[in-house]
């Protein structure tokens, strides 16, 4: 089925930044494992997983929509040095994320291609958790302080 130019052109940057994501957490979610913080591993670790959900639901639209999607492209990556800096820079990457599927939501109404307003939405309710994921990682860091948030993140709790 044929697509919308403009539209196909939206999805395949949207492929770009989640092909930088998945980068992006994979690395800081190595990162964590390598200062034995397990948890805190495990939380980015899913979080690139969703992002390659993302990637391959994105491959697949811009596939049926007759286009090739673009999968040599990386945005800038923003690897924090440490841990406060690695959930600011994806967190940031999270908003920007929820402000471009909302445009791009918009521009699928506008062109009459519902079938990606379906997918589109669906991403976009992922990337507002994970804007909420890391809203409360930072407000426990302000009120327990670094160091006893980066104690909670050592082990995998039972429950
Ligand atoms: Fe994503
Ligand atoms: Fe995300």
């Amino acid at each position: 089925m044929k697509g919308n130019k403009k539209l196909l052109t939206v999805l395949n940057s949207l492929l770009a930044d989640e092909l930088t994501a998945i980068n992006q957490y994979m690395v800081h979610s190595e990162m964590c494992n390598n200062w034995g913080y397990k948890k805190l591993r495990l939380d980015i670790r899913k979080q690139a997983m969703d992002e390659m959900h993302h990637a391959e639901w994105l491959i697949e639209r811009i596939i049926f929509l007759d286009d090739s999607p673009t999968v040599s492209k990386l945005n800038t990556i923003r690897i924090g040095k440490n841990v406060l800096d690695m959930i600011n820079n994806d967190s940031n990457d999270e908003l920007e994320a929820v402000r471009t599927y909302n445009e791009a939501i918009k521009l699928a109404h506008e062109v009459g291609d519902e079938g990606s307003v379906a997918l589109l939405t669906k991403i976009l309710k992922m990337e507002e958790g994970h804007v909420e994921w890391a809203e409360i990682q930072r407000a426990q860091i302000a009120q327990m302080g670094m160091e006893n948030y980066l104690v909670n993140q050592t082990e995998i709790s039972a429950t």
